[in-house]
């Protein structure tokens, strides 16, 4: 999509480098039009490093591309963070005295401002005022969040994360998509985002399981939950429609991504299950604990729990999981038959014996690919590059990938399953 970011003159123009980011990684095509004063906090060399374009504030530069008005025309999505009192003033009232302001007479797509600025000007009445008639035109406004303000003080006047004012600008134009739709104007995919994977449904598994012993132990594993995030990064910005069933991770929640959190093996696979029956794609990159303690103690098990032996440890009972990825393979049919992708964390000690488990368990597992990971206490768990071998369902291809980053892993996985869609 083509969106134009305005970025107007405060300080929390910095985080809109965030913001900007997650448009370009998200495969969206971005043009900044920073503010004169947007300058003064950051440079334009980073708007341009960062979004692959030139930068122009005015009208007056590169006149011949008619840029003042071109930009604003053909913007799938315009949107400014922050939005000063200025900058909103001068909206609400039609001026165009740079670029940014002709921008927004021209749009005639989705605008969404992010108001950011002290507390008593965004609460003077005549912001309050300029905002309620931006509103009532139909721009989007997100409204400030209360905290720490530039200075001591605080309270609302903050710019929204920018993974949240990047949640908000994809529904925008998810629903302008839909309204196109409707009116039998170039149909949109559901999120909006045009890609390979447009209006696909895929469900996507994520992190450790934890299974309880007790109210403060569990058995639990070093799955970080990076590489599931970066599968469901990268299927959002190729259009897919993203149910994210995330286990243990430390991770934030990736923006344009429905995100169901999960504790044990036994919920995922109710969450999977209840999602299964309308999914294009399942992909099981979670680390499932194969077992879970027979038994769950209602009370803390204390160190000398036999009285009669005050220095035995406890015997704790396993019973095992069921294996979800088999399950869903076994219920595939005529009604229900997404593509299914299985992870296969390995320990080898050599690259044939990785590839022959991987072989086994793939003809054991049933899914259509398996991605095998090559796992060890200095490998794999937690860091940001991997070393990963796709297997397909009776091929004896395979295609390696990395070491590489778990986003680029994400896009090799998701070439090899459009593939088979
Ligand atoms: N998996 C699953 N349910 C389980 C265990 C694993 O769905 N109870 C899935 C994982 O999400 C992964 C794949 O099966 O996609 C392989 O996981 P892995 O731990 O490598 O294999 P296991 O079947 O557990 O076999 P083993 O531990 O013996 O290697």
């Amino acid at each position: 999509m083509k969106v134009v970011l305005g970025v107007a003159g405060g300080i929390a123009a910095y985080k809109a480098a965030s913001l900007l980011r997650l448009f370009t990684e998200g495969g969206h095509d971005v043009t900044v039009v920073p503010t004169a004063a947007a300058l003064h906090f950051v440079g334009a060399p980073t708007w341009s490093a960062l979004s692959g374009k030139p930068v122009a504030t005015e009208v007056w530069s590169d006149v011949h591309e008619v840029k003042h008005v071109r930009l604003g025309q053909e913007a799938d999505l315009v949107v400014v963070a922050p939005a000063t009192a200025d900058l909103i003033a001068r909206a609400a009232h039609g001026l165009a005295d740079d670029l940014l302001t002709n921008v927004l007479l021209t749009a005639s797509c989705p605008v969404v401002l992010a108001p950011a600025m002290h507390t008593e000007m965004w609460e003077h009445a005549a912001t309050q005022a300029n905002i309620a008639l931006l509103s009532e035109r139909g721009v989007h406004i997100v409204p400030p969040a209360s905290g720490r303000l530039t200075g001591k003080d605080s309270g609302p006047g903050r710019l929204p994360e920018p993974e949240d004012l990047y949640a908000v600008c994809l529904r925008e134009l998810a629903r302008a998509g839909s309204r196109a739709a409707a009116s039998g104007v170039s149909a949109a995919p559901a999120t909006g985002v045009r890609g390979p994977l447009a209006g696909r449904r895929v469900v996507i598994t994520a992190g450790g399981t934890r299974e309880p012993l007790d109210p403060v132990r569990y058995l639990g594993n070093n799955s970080s939950g990076k590489q599931g995030y970066a599968l469901a990064r990268v299927a959002a910005s190729r259009g897919a429609v993203v149910t994210l069933v995330a286990a243990h991770t430390a991770l934030a929640d990736p923006a344009g991504v429905q995100v169901q959190r999960v504790g044990t093996a036994l919920e995922l696979k109710a969450a999977v299950e209840a999602l299964v029956p309308e999914a294009d794609v399942v992909v099981m990159a979670a680390a499932v604990a194969d077992f879970r303690p027979a038994a769950y103690a209602d009370h803390k098990i204390k160190k000398t729990h036999d009285p009669a032996d005050p220095d035995a440890a406890p015997t704790i009972d396993l019973v095992r999981n069921p294996d979800i990825l088999a399950g869903i393979v076994a219920v595939r049919g005529s009604t229900v038959s997404p593509v299914v992708v299985g992870f296969a964390a390995e320990t080898g000690d050599g690259e044939h014996a990785v590839l022959d488990l991987g072989r086994e368990k793939l003809a054991r597992k049933g899914c259509d690919l398996l991605v095998v990971n090559e796992v060890g206490a200095d490998r794999t768990f937690g860091k940001d590059d991997n070393l990963v071998h796709i297997l397909r369902q009776g091929s004896d291809d395979v295609t390696e990938v990395g070491p590489a980053s778990k986003d680029d892993v994400a896009a090799a996985v998701w070439d090899a399953v459009q593939s088979l869609l």
